[in-house]
């Protein structure tokens, strides 16, 4: 573990990702104000934001997501690529990703004030999801056996801390400055119907009108069976000594309740029982509650 992580802020981060120098480059990164920042948790539903901001920003125009990764038209910025993007220069608005919280964001961030969404996602299916993850990236700890697993993850001696935190942290920060929270569960899954819907309000959250034939040409690109196709979202790119899709795939499986497969009735029960004790002074109400 030591190996593979290293400790920022109490955090664990992987090192293959995250160094000193791009640590120190996000927190001095200067914000705009017309900068729209994506937030999750790892696994929560970061690759369909990253592909339907663009989307949305462009007007629906295909090009928007067909040109680069999504890791480079929507940069993680507390990772070693951020620096050598000259994120500086690019017109706005932009668009970056972060898993960090929102209490280790830097200070222009404040003063900024950019656009939020953020992402959640039941965290029994996060956790499922995750563990899935870590067989088959290189630069992840192996998350056998699983039970130890789930206990690191409640504990959060996983990267980027436990759920919990980072969803208390986000959900602190209320609506009126400019942040949406959003759930995977309400908006990504399944209908092509709920995905309008979500394209609406993201849409309307980023103030840029869309009409009925673009919301529906967008919704339909951020299926889950077309995003999976699409090259430069699917991560099929990255070699496979880094992320060994013959293992798992990144687009998994992509849906609601797959915990149900993957943990033991008595992981479940603990579970929850952890989730109620960390989350009892939470006032949201969560689309799994
Ligand atoms: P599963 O492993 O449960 O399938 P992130 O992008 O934050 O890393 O999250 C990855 C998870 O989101 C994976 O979940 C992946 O399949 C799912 N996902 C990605 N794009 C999706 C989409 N368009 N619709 C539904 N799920 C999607």
């Amino acid at each position: 573990e030591a190996d593979l992580y290293l400790s920022y802020k109490g955090m664990l981060l992987p090192k293959a990702v995250h160094t000193p120098e791009s640590l120190r480059h996000f927190e001095e990164f200067a914000f705009r104000s017309d900068d729209v920042v994506i937030v999750t948790y790892p696994k929560s539903g970061t690759t369909w934001m990253q592909e339907i901001v663009p989307l949305v920003l462009s007007g629906g125009d295909p090009a928007s997501v067909e040109t680069l990764h999504n890791w480079d038209r929507v940069p993680w910025l507390e990772e070693t690529r951020a620096p050598v993007l000259n994120l500086e220069d690019r017109p706005s608005p932009r668009m970056f990703t972060t898993h960090f919280h929102h209490d280790m964001m830097p200070a222009s961030f404040f003063t900024a004030k950019p656009k939020v969404i953020y992402v959640m996602r039941n965290p029994k299916d996060v956790f499922t999801s995750f563990f899935h993850y870590h067989g088959m990236v290189s630069f992840l700890v192996d998350p056998n056996p699983q039970s130890e697993f789930l206990h690191k993850f409640l504990d959060g001696k996983v990267i980027f801390g436990t759920w919990f935190d980072h969803v208390k942290s986000w959900l602190s920060v209320d609506e009126r400055q400019r942040i949406l929270h959003i759930s995977y569960e309400d908006r990504i899954v399944c209908a092509q119907q709920d995905l309008k819907d979500a394209v609406r309000k993201i849409a309307q959250f980023l103030e840029k009108p869309l009409d009925a034939e673009a919301i529906e040409r967008i919704a339909h690109r951020c299926l889950f069976k077309n995003m999976k196709k699409n090259k430069m979202s699917n991560y099929s790119l990255v070699p496979l000594d880094i992320m060994d899709q013959t293992k798992s795939e990144f687009f998994r499986k992509g849906v609601v309740g797959d915990w149900k497969n993957q943990l033991t009735v008595a992981e479940a029960e603990y579970f929850d029982a952890v989730y109620k004790e960390k989350m009892k002074d939470v006032k949201y109400t969560f689309p799994w509650d």
